[in-house]
């Protein structure tokens, strides 16, 4: 490994050296070659299925696949106790032939959930068998085709209070711990991960995951890491932020993943001017992330994942209504310079 990194190396800055810090560069090298970390990226099997640029790169270019949608309980489980399987059986056939790991996201959540799930009406016991079922027979559906899940998504606010969502107002607080445990007795052998965004802009919201996961644990309960999803932006949250939250997520003991990578340009919303000067802050800002996770102890990093292939499939400009170009990729599916800032970041090493 680490020869064959320094004569791509070498290779490297000998064709494509520029003036500025981050290289222009072609993609004509596999990221997951050089990293000693899974590399994964956000898929839907629409766009594998019909667009051969994106599937193509997906092939090249990562190792672990993470479902953007279609594991999904609205996805996985339509109406109540109907299961519906295919989409995703179709994503793991394509995984399996192309041999990549997939990350399951997400069991539980507060959006993408069916209607009868979000108006389930039952006494706390009959919603705790309701949420058992879903985490039961989606994990042991895919067995060990699937080995780490989400299990909990997004179960805290930003000033560290538990979000409101259905499974806190109808189980109360436990269901964290429920959900972990019902999650292990289905798949013993999977990494199971508590997933947020903001644990590293808002140290309140870090702090109240880790306090709460922390007593898990040393409870025994299976939690085994935390996915820091890095929703980010071309300046914040600051390196210091991002620092101090993975220091206290590693000092813990739990494995850290990158989960959904995307660096925002447009901090203001509404229409932007796509300049160099940004782009070129967008890929040394990718090199920063990828250097603060390989400072991780190897046997705690779980691997760095991009939520999306190119700009034309981030999930950015709809959801938030600005125009945006959060991916390492652009419209043409060409390589920008935060393709690039990631690969010196990885080639460094
Ligand atoms: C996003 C998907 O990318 C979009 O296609 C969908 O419309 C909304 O959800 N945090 C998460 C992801 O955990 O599941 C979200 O994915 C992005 C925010």
């Amino acid at each position: 490994m680490k020869i064959q990194k320094s004569l791509f190396l070498l290779l490297f800055f000998a064709v494509s050296c520029t003036k500025n810090d981050i290289p222009t560069c072609v993609d004509d090298v596999a990221l997951f070659s050089l990293a000693d970390f899974p590399i994964g990226v956000a898929v839907s099997p629409f766009e594998l299925e019909s667009n051969s640029a994106y599937r193509q790169i997906v092939v090249e270019q990562f190792n672990r696949i993470t479902p953007g949608n279609v594991f999904k309980p609205d996805a996985l489980q339509p109406l109540e106790n109907d299961f519906s399987f295919e989409i995703a059986d179709s994503l793991v056939a394509f995984a399996n032939a192309n041999g990549k790991q997939i990350h399951g996201h997400t069991l539980l959540w507060h959006n993408q959930l069916p209607s009868w799930m979000n108006n389930f009406s039952g006494n706390r016991d009959e919603w705790i068998s309701m949420m058992e079922t879903h985490i039961k027979t989606v994990v042991a559906h895919f067995g060990n085709q699937v080995k780490s899940w989400d299990v909990v998504n997004e179960a805290f606010e930003d000033n560290g209070d538990f979000r409101a969502n259905i499974w806190y107002q109808n189980i109360g607080e436990e269901y964290l711990k429920l959900a972990f445990e019902l999650a292990h007795e289905a798949n013993p052998d999977a990494i199971l991960f508590y997933n947020d965004f903001n644990i590293a802009a808002k140290p309140k919201k870090c702090e109240a995951i880790l306090n709460h996961f922390k007593k898990l644990k040393n409870e025994g309960v299976p939690v085994h890491g935390i996915g820091l999803q890095l929703h980010i932006f071309n300046a914040t949250p600051s390196e210091n932020k991002i620092e101090n939250a993975v220091k206290a997520i590693v000092n813990e003991g739990f494995q850290v993943h990158f989960s959904e990578i995307d660096i925002s340009m447009n901090l203001s919303g509404g229409n932007m001017q796509l300049t160099d000067n940004k782009l070129q802050k967008q890929g040394e800002r990718m090199k920063l992330l990828t250097d603060i996770f390989q400072n991780i102890p190897e046997n705690q990093q779980f691997g760095m994942t991009i939520w999306g292939v190119s700009d034309l499939d981030s999930w950015i400009p709809s959801f938030f209504g600005r125009e945006d170009y959060p991916l390492l990729y652009d419209e043409n599916y060409e390589p920008k310079p935060m393709y690039c800032g990631f690969l010196e970041g990885l080639t460094e090493r």
